[in-house]
């Protein structure tokens, strides 16, 4: 979970509706419409959730729409509570305590075209880069959105409108595995384009396996269940040698290696803390690590480990510290 930044800004709720099954989809802005902090597209915001819990959403909006910031929420029964608490505990009028926008998943480099694949509410920052795309008239996209049914898909209506024919697929799987797209004919030509992915781990996991042909410049992922990757119920505690520094940190089952080995004192950047953005990465001179992240290539990952999220095989991992 993200912690609160210090500078959080009150904004009202213009608009608070639900938009799909479980997704509301929330407008904010400044009480008297002032501008808001500007934004590029993919940017995200830290929202204070009325259970005080902090959660993360990208925003869906074009960044020349300066007068609101537009998230939708996918209400997570099964979660901690915070997404639930701002789903059904905010109402037009009400204030809501963000912070400024950053980005970890930008539109990068001079590609001949754009390929976004969306998973589910992984639509919300692809939204925001198709509208900046539009408006600007930018360079070709397509768009290949992924959701169970149309009931669960957020900006169905607008994704299959004529407009964005032979621009978007928008297919469901109607909770059948056999009925998944394949996206191996999308995938097995790069053809000089950038590739976004944003959605659930598996498909990204299943693109990031795809795309080991591309150069990885070219294929960018965004989490939105930020932390999920860094902890599964049957992680194991390890032991981490820093070669620099010459001493031992036990990792614990329950802690990443970026928050133990920030604990003990070592400064890593990180952004995302999610394994998608790059910034912890950390050289490994010797163990097994179980890469978890989704931005090494095979040869980095010889000699390269991700500690935000990435954990051990083996029962010691030694690390350029
Ligand atoms: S902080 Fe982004 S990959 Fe670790």
């Amino acid at each position: 979970m993200p912690d609160a930044p210090d500078d959080l800004m009150p904004l009202r709720a213009k608009r608070a509706e639900r938009v799909a099954e479980d997704i509301q989809l929330f407008e904010l802005a400044h009480v008297d419409g002032a501008a808001l902090p500007p934004f590029t597209p993919g940017a995200h915001i830290l929202v204070k959730t009325p259970s005080q819990l902090v959660r993360r959403y990208s925003l869906a909006n074009a960044p020349d729409e300066r007068e609101h910031y537009v998230i939708a929420v996918k209400r997570e029964a099964a979660g901690e509570g915070g997404s639930v608490s701002l789903v059904d505990g905010t109402k037009p009028g009400d204030t809501i305590e963000v912070s400024a926008p950053r980005n970890d998943f930008e539109l990068a480099g001079n590609p001949a075209s754009y390929l976004f694949i969306a998973g589910g509410i992984g639509i919300t920052p692809i939204r925001s880069m198709i509208r900046h795309l539009r408006n600007t008239g930018g360079k070709p996209f397509k768009l290949y959105y992924l959701s169970r049914t149309p009931a669960q898909t957020a900006f169905r209506e607008e994704f299959t409108a004529p407009e964005y024919r032979g621009k978007a697929i928008v297919h469901h799987d109607m909770g059948d595995l056999d009925h998944s797209l394949d996206l191996w004919p999308v995938l097995e030509k790069p053809r000089g384009m950038h590739l976004y992915c944003c959605g659930p781990r598996g498909l990204m996991e299943a693109v990031r396996d795809m795309t080991g042909h591309w150069s990885r410049a070219a294929v960018h992922f965004e989490d939105f269940g930020a932390g999920k990757a860094a902890h599964a119920a049957d992680d194991k505690p390890f032991t981490v040698r820093l070669a620099k520094r010459g001493d031992r940190v036990e990792i614990p089952a329950d802690k990443s290696m970026l928050e133990t080995l920030r604990a003990h004192g070592l400064v890593i950047p990180s952004s995302c803390e999610s394994g998608t953005c790059g910034s912890c990465r950390v050289g490994l001179l010797a163990g097994e690590p179980e890469h978890r992240d989704l931005v090494l290539s095979d040869a980095e990952r010889a000699r390269e480990v991700i500690v935000c999220v990435s954990r051990a095989h083996s029962p010691e991992l030694t690390l350029d510290l």
